[in-house]
């Protein structure tokens, strides 16, 4: 029976992305080991968000003066994004107290090559600002991923509609001719585009008219790049709504700005204490941003409690995991970004569960190796079908994209003996310190530094 499991699940699609620039840097042989079965307890702070900080980085081309950025996670995607911006003219340097200063010094270049933005898919955000502030814009195209395909059709789309003149060749895109303004359908097979929204409204942002932005991205990191665009002088409304109003204007002037948390960390650190039935609160959050999760776990038969900013995972007489079905959806449905390390908390569930992706439905490679460590997970279609079990065993790894990386981290922390968490960089991409978290929160979790 268990071998049929097995072997269903390995027949996932082999996707993969390009290795990042920077693993090549050093830290790409590092391993996170993990000896699980400890209980967890105690406080952790929660770092500012990786995806709110990305689109305000590439925002900073837009604007006129120095921009002081508060909360900016210290975080291998974070650096990726400051070196290809200083490589577009735009300068920035990290205080002594973490806060980053970003400052577009030199507003000729308009041209992003391959070399660059292969290594971040994100840094496509670039291209509205890029257009709108320096008259035009040249991006390579992205590229495949993990995930399977992931086109760009949307953020072109929008950006043809207030009026981008788009030529495509050599595997490249360039945006020239006035920043109209005009009206943009945002919505896809898969919901709106985060990114897509992101680079439509930056662009509008320093247009000569009006745009309207139908199906916006309703994820809050969406909200906040457009209170900072505002609070560089932008002219936005209905935000945090579905219709985006933006009035062009002609200039945007540097601010400070504090960054919100990562509400993807944060779920992250709550599945893992429900997991491990851990007394564990997650702090510095704002908890309205994950109430998708919080009802998911809930449902798990997690009893969590809710502060200002804070959730705590109060633990439960039996420990006892509820199987509980999900589906990932755009915010403010359940975020496709925990879908991973919630398949790991259902591997352990009393039950069956069924695990849906509907916001990339190819978002499965982390199934084979949770299978490694002992899971029942068996994949049809956009769905993975987990049969939870008790007999979970710690074993080598290899994490392929971010979150996998945490999915295989929480699992470690419950399996017995020891998990080898292998390719790290990619957990480096975007969760600050997790091993030095989780330690302080009592794991048997280490770095082992190779090479
Ligand atoms: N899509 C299209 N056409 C487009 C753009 C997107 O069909 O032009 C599809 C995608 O293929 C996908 C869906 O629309 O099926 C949603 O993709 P979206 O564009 O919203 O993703 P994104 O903006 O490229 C951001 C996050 C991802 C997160 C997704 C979904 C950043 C830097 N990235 O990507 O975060 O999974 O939204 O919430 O903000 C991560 O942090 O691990 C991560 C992958």
């Amino acid at each position: 029976m268990r071998r049929a499991w097995v072997s269903a699940v390995l027949t996932v699609s082999g996707a993969s992305c390009v290795l990042p620039a920077y693993a090549t840097l050093g830290g790409v042989v590092d391993r996170i080991r993990i000896k699980g079965g400890r209980e967890l307890r105690g406080d952790v702070r929660i770092s500012g968000s990786k995806n709110a900080t990305l689109p305000i980085l590439a925002a900073t081309i837009l604007v006129d003066g120095p921009v002081l950025l508060r909360n900016v996670p210290q975080l291998k995607d974070v650096e990726q994004m400051c070196r290809i911006l200083k490589r577009l003219g735009v300068q920035s340097h990290r205080h002594d107290n973490g806060d980053l200063e970003v400052e577009a010094v030199d507003k000729t270049f308009y041209k992003a090559p391959y070399d660059l933005v292969r290594t971040m898919r994100a840094s496509f955000v670039m291209l509205g600002p890029l257009w709108a502030r320096r008259g035009i814009g040249e991006l390579s195209y992205p590229g495949g991923c993990v995930f399977g395909h992931r086109p760009v059709d949307l953020h072109l789309k929008g950006l043809e509609a207030i009026g981008a003149q788009i030529d495509r060749h050599d595997g490249y895109v360039t945006l020239s001719g006035p920043v109209r303004g005009g009206t943009v359908f945002m919505g896809g097979p898969f919901g709106s585009t985060v990114l897509g929204t992101a680079n439509v409204v930056m662009a509008a942002a320093l247009s000569n008219g009006i745009t309207y932005v139908e199906h916006a991205a309703l994820e809050p990191e969406i909200t906040d790049l457009c209170l900072f665009l505002k609070r560089c002088g932008a002219q936005i409304s209905g935000i945090g709504s579905h219709m985006l109003v933006i009035e062009g204007v002609e200039s945007l002037q540097g601010c400070e700005w504090t960054v919100i948390p990562d509400r993807i960390e944060a779920g992250t650190f709550l599945t893992g204490a429900v997991m491990t039935n851990s007394d564990v609160r997650v702090t510095d959050i704002e908890p309205h941003h994950m109430l998708a999760v919080i009802d998911r776990l809930g449902a798990a038969g997690a009893n969590l409690e809710m502060g200002d900013n804070w959730v705590r995972n109060v633990p439960t007489e039996t420990g006892r995991v509820l199987a509980a079905d999900v589906t990932t959806l755009p915010y403010p449905g359940f975020p496709t970004d925990i879908q991973a390390q919630y398949m790991a908390l259902m591997a352990m569930a009393d039950g069956v569960s069924v695990i849906t992706e509907k916001v990339y439905p190819e978002r499965f490679m982390h199934a084979a190796e949770l299978v490694r460590l002992g899971a029942h997970i068996r994949r049809e279609g956009p769905c993975a079908i987990v049969q939870g079990t008790s007999i979970l065993a710690g074993a080598a790894v290899m994490a392929s994209d971010l979150r996998a990386s945490a999915s295989l981290v929480l699992m470690g922390l419950v399996a017995d003996g020891q998990t080898d968490v292998g390719r790290v960089y990619h957990i480096d991409r975007g969760y600050e310190l997790i091993e030095k978290k989780f330690r302080a929160l009592g794991a048997d979790i280490e770095r082992i530094r190779e090479g």
